[in-house]
């Protein structure tokens, strides 16, 4: 009997032990090289965290590690500029290496090192080393002696984000973007503005976001018939915008703003109906679908509206990156407005659709010379992109790869994999309200961006992958994050490895860690995996 017990303490204790600190974590670095003699170093509380002095962005990174460390593990570092010998962690720069993003952790005699080719690398390195550790901190933690390598393999790794048909409050957004940045994530689509609400301030035109926000009530269920009476509203101030870009800065997350037109207007049309082409008058919508009601291209009052929001979107929104929308915007009013007719006569056009394109034209013109790279929805590629135009493709990945034999950059987004509105669990009807669909943790894994169709050449312009989070059917902020957890897990492996290191069961057996965190942390995910 006392053997047993024995036994069985070792083996907890091993465990334990292993529990403490492993470096396979999500998204897995590409090489992990352990010391063969097994020796550890020893981190004690209050440990000293090493950074350049006079580096803004690695000091910023230091205190990012400690307060990590801190919610995480409740464990506590002390960041130091050049703290030299008493240093147990040092942060540096100077790793020579193509890609930016590359970074190197090395944990030896002399403490941890997280040395990368730029200060975002080191961030990324940060977050490495802040998995690897986990949740037990205690007195000390043992950390065996290794050597990480590690870079990412897609520039863009995105998550999108829909608070429009719900709106999400401040402090959630910067919870969502810490969760982003531990997977390693670097772009913020933001979608700000819907048939079911227009919510971000547009300071020349104070009653768009203050009367264009708010619905006066929300359907129940799918389009259910019956609405809860209730006014629903809400929107981002400027200043409110300006502290989540800064906020995403600091986690070397860039946040692109989506206004999405011509179509997904009706919060615009119910405060200027003159924009439509039958004169409205329009109400923000109640329900989901989309609408027939958009805004009209041949009004000339149309592009000047459109220009003056985006003179003051770019203003607050530094992204190199802004998203025009582009999706379902029907063209059946177009078809009947003289306005529109007569504009397609001046303009030579034949059919509704290359109005559209003649909007994205002229928005494209305007964002360029600001210094600005427009991104469209899939359908922007139907009327032909200008040069410089992004696509995202979403309906499957024909667009996407009609794009990239175009020499358009690509975004990858199908729905079929990275549409997280989509049910993650099949036949469990305990689980929270989804759209629809199916698209298991097991799904986005396995998801491979490139199609093999494109060439080597072509493959390029296929700059990353996206989940997308779209809330009809999310209206707060826990749905929200059991929508993302654990299939963003999935998708930061699309994102970070190369598609030969890709491994599902490996995958899953590292996957519990990363759900102690979040348990940790109070994060919702979905506890099933299939
Ligand atoms: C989209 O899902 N309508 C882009
Ligand atoms: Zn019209």
């Amino acid at each position: 009997m006392k053997r047993i017990f024995l036994t069985l303490c070792v083996t907890c204790m091993a465990a334990i032990a292993w529990a403490q600190v492993s470096y396979e974590v999500i998204p897995l670095p590409r090489s992990i090289e352990l010391s063969k003699k097994g020796e550890t170093f020893v981190l004690g509380q209050h440990a000293v965290v090493a950074y350049p002095a006079g580096n803004e962005q690695m000091a910023s990174n230091a205190e990012l590690l400690a307060e990590y460390l801190r919610t995480d593990a409740d464990f506590a570092l002390e960041p130091k500029a050049d703290a030299g010998k008493r240093a147990a962690i040092t942060l540096s720069l100077g790793l020579k290496k193509e890609n930016p993003e590359a970074y190197q952790i090395t944990v030896g005699k002399r403490g941890i090192t997280i040395q990368g080719v730029t200060e975002e690398a080191v961030f990324r390195g940060i977050m490495t080393l802040r998995k690897a550790i986990g949740t037990e901190g205690g007195e000390r933690i043992e950390l065996p002696y290794v050597t990480i390598q590690d870079e990412p393999r897609f520039s863009y790794r995105g998550v999108h984000f829909d608070t429009a048909r719900h709106f999400f409050p401040v402090d959630f957004l910067k919870q969502f973007i810490d969760v982003m940045a531990l997977h390693g994530c670097n772009q913020f689509h933001w979608h700000l503005t819907e048939d079911q609400g227009w919510r971000f301030e547009v300071k020349s035109m104070p009653e768009l976001a203050e009367k264009g926000s708010v619905r006066q009530q929300t359907v129940l269920g799918r389009n259910a018939g019956i609405y809860d009476g209730q006014p629903y509203g809400g929107y981002y101030t400027q200043a409110e915008c300006r502290e989540i870009v800064a906020y995403a800065a600091k986690r070397f997350i860039n946040v692109i703003p989506e206004i999405d037109l011509p179509g997904h207007m009706l919060g615009a049309l119910h405060v200027y109906p003159e924009l439509g082409c039958t004169g409205g008058p329009y109400e923000v919508w109640p329900h989901w679908g989309v609408s027939e009601d958009v805004l009209c291209a041949g009004n000339p009052k149309t592009l000047e509206f459109l220009k003056r929001v985006y003179d003051e979107l770019c203003d607050v929104f530094p992204s190199k990156l802004i998203h025009i929308g582009g999706d379902e915007s029907p063209r059946v009013r177009w078809k009947h407005c003289p306005k529109c007719q007569a504009k397609m006569k001046e303009l030579g056009l034949t059919r509704e659709a290359e109005l559209q394109t003649y909007i994205n034209k002229e928005m494209d013109k305007y964002l360029t010379a600001k210094g600005r790279t427009l991104i469209g929805w899939d359908e922007t590629l139907e009327g032909g992109l200008s040069e410089n135009g992004i696509v995202m493709s979403w309906r499957g990945m024909k667009g996407g790869i009609e794009a990239a034999r175009q020499h358009h950059r690509v975004i990858m987004t199908p729905t079929d994999y990275c549409y997280i509105d989509y049910a993650q669990l099949k036949d469990d009807w305990a689980q929270p309200q989804s759209i629809g669909g199916y698209v298991p943790v097991s799904k986005v894994y396995s998801m491979e961006p490139v199609p093999s169709e494109l060439s080597e050449e072509e493959g390029k312009y296929i700059i990353g992958p996206q989940v997308n989070l779209w809330t009809e059917y999310v209206g707060f902020p826990e749905h929200a994050m059991y929508m993302l957890l654990p299939r963003l897990d999935a998708m930061s492996e699309v994102q970070w490895l190369p598609k030969e290191r890709k491994d599902l069961d490996s995958f899953k057996a590292r996957l519990p860690r990363m759900l102690e965190l979040y348990r940790k942390l109070g994060y919702k995910y979905c506890y099933k995996q299939e």
